[in-house]
């Protein structure tokens, strides 16, 4: 499964990059909007940092979304451009994949919509799973049933499940095999984390430096000057 970030924020794509299990970036309006930032800027340095970024269009007629489209795509080629689930949105499609742009179709919430999407030959449909617990449905329900009507056809449209709000909604996500999940900043720093490998790692530690005089250092005093741990374990 691939790790996108659901952010509009260069920072936070930089943070998670540098772990190395990052594979891309979604963006909004809405998320873009919060930055204070040309978003050309903000899309193109996130193009340095991940394969894979995704940019919205906001026209809502054919002929515009085909124009934003371009404009979009033309920054990096690691741009994705995010469409959304109209029939304007379809016309858009079929123009500008004709012109090798990739295309997300985004805000999708059925699986007659993801059905179509992949027909139209989107590079990746997004279904918004948070928003649907959101307003008492059942979100996950959408990605199993979508992963269901994709699997006969072998269609090449990758499933990005989006709007996800915690680490089990990633985790569920993985088990019914969509190709990615894309989560904001918050989420990608909790699935990292467990109580008891911090507990663990205190303890290995506190029990290491206890007989440290005994056991020596792992790293000479040269090398532990040179990574900042000179004041720590100077002896
Ligand atoms: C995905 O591409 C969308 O930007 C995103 O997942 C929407 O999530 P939200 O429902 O938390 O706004």
């Amino acid at each position: 499964m691939k790790f996108f970030l659901d952010t509009g924020n260069v920072e936070e794509v930089r943070r998670a990059a540098e772990l190395g299990v990052l594979d891309g970036v979604t963006t909004n309006p809405t998320l873009l909007a919060k930055e204070n930032k040309p978003f050309r800027e903000a899309l193109v340095e996130m193009c340095g940092l991940v394969d894979i970024v995704n940019g919205e269009v906001v026209a809502t007629d054919a002929a515009g979304m085909i124009a934003e489209a371009r404009e979009i795509a033309a920054l990096h080629p690691n741009i994705v451009v995010k469409i959304p689930m109209t029939p304007e949105g379809f016309k858009a499609i079929k123009a500008v994949r004709r012109e090798g742009i990739r295309v997300n179709v985004t805000l999708v919430f059925s699986p007659a919509q993801a059905l179509l999407v992949a027909k139209a030959g989107a590079y990746f449909v997004s279904p918004f799973l948070g928003r649907l617990d959101d307003i008492g449905q059942d979100g996950m329900r959408l990605l199993r049933e979508i992963m269901e009507v994709y699997r006969p056809y072998n269609f090449e449209t990758q499933v990005l499940a989006a709007s996800l709000r915690h680490p089990m909604h990633v985790i569920e996500a993985a088990k019914l095999g969509a190709h990615i999940a894309t989560m904001p900043y918050k989420v990608f720093e909790q699935l990292f984390k467990h109580p008891l490998t911090d507990k663990g790692l205190d303890a290995f530690l506190k029990d290491w430096e206890k007989a440290r005089a005994v056991l020596g250092d792992i790293l000479p005093v040269e090398a532990r000057l040179a990574v900042g741990q000179a004041g720590k374990n100077k002896k």
